[in-house]
């Protein structure tokens, strides 16, 4: 699966209103009110083959998604008859889940992947959409994978969806690089997306700058650390 991050739809309504709860982490109610926003990642081409793989590397048993988000990917796993656990660290990610059909479906344990425990034995774990790139240090991802590995049952599978930074698109001198341009009718609402590296420390930053068709514009950014970096940061 080819993880995507240009997410953005350049005509959502402004989020300035919204409050934001800190324990929600680095995806709160400004980022969860249109993650589910139609293209991207959510568009039925990227979506379904993901489905099929991760239905057949669960063989017919119980799955957990780890930093399950809005259930983009288990509520529909669940539709095919899949038993669903997932562990999110943000409740307004987690309160979309039940929202779709077969979320009601989705076991749902607010807390934090590198750590929580859920009943149960699965034969597949699964990280999708660059998640593991959350967890900002070594130690922590190392963490995530001894979480992950005492959820398997014997034989069990783990799938760890995860981009590459284009470090290879940074001309020298230069650290940030656009990933995403959205331009709204008109060509006055829109959205950008720019990736800065950090690339001593194997960190990145994506930014998401969006103007809404009213005006109101919203600037956010989501700190990362680039999955199976050589050395500690
Ligand atoms: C890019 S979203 C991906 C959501 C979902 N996996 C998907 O494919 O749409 C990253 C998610 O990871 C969650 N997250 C980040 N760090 C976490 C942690 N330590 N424990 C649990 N969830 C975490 C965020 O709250 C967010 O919902």
């Amino acid at each position: 699966m080819a993880a995507r991050r240009d997410r953005a739809d350049p005509t959502a309504p402004s989020r300035n209103s919204v409050v934001d709860d800190p324990a929600d982490g680095w995806f709160p109610e400004s980022a969860a009110t249109t993650y589910d926003a139609p293209g991207g990642a959510n568009a039925p081409e990227v979506v379904l083959p993901a489905l099929q793989l991760l239905e057949a590397l669960a063989d017919g048993g119980p799955a957990l998604e780890l930093a399950v988000g809005t259930g983009r990917i288990p509520a529909p796993l669940a539709c095919r008859g899949l038993s669903l656990s997932g562990i999110e660290l943000s409740r307004a990610m987690a309160a979309r889940i039940a929202d779709k059909p077969g979320g009601e479906r989705v076991a749902v344990t607010i807390s934090d992947m590198t750590t929580a425990r859920v009943a149960g034995e699965f034969s597949l774990v699964s990280l999708a959409f660059n998640t593991i790139c959350n967890v900002l240090t070594q130690a922590d991802e190392a963490e995530v994978f001894a979480n992950a590995a005492a959820h398997l049952r014997p034989a069990g599978r783990l799938l760890i969806e995860v981009g590459v930074p284009d470090l290879r698109r940074l001309p020298p001198g230069q650290d940030a690089v656009p990933f995403a341009l959205g331009i709204g009718p008109g060509g006055t609402s829109g959205s950008a997306g720019i990736e800065s590296c950090d690339v001593v420390h194997q960190t990145f930053t994506s930014t998401h700058i969006t103007v809404s068709p009213g005006g109101a514009s919203r600037f956010r950014t989501t700190p990362s650390a680039s999955a199976g970096r050589a050395s500690s940061t």
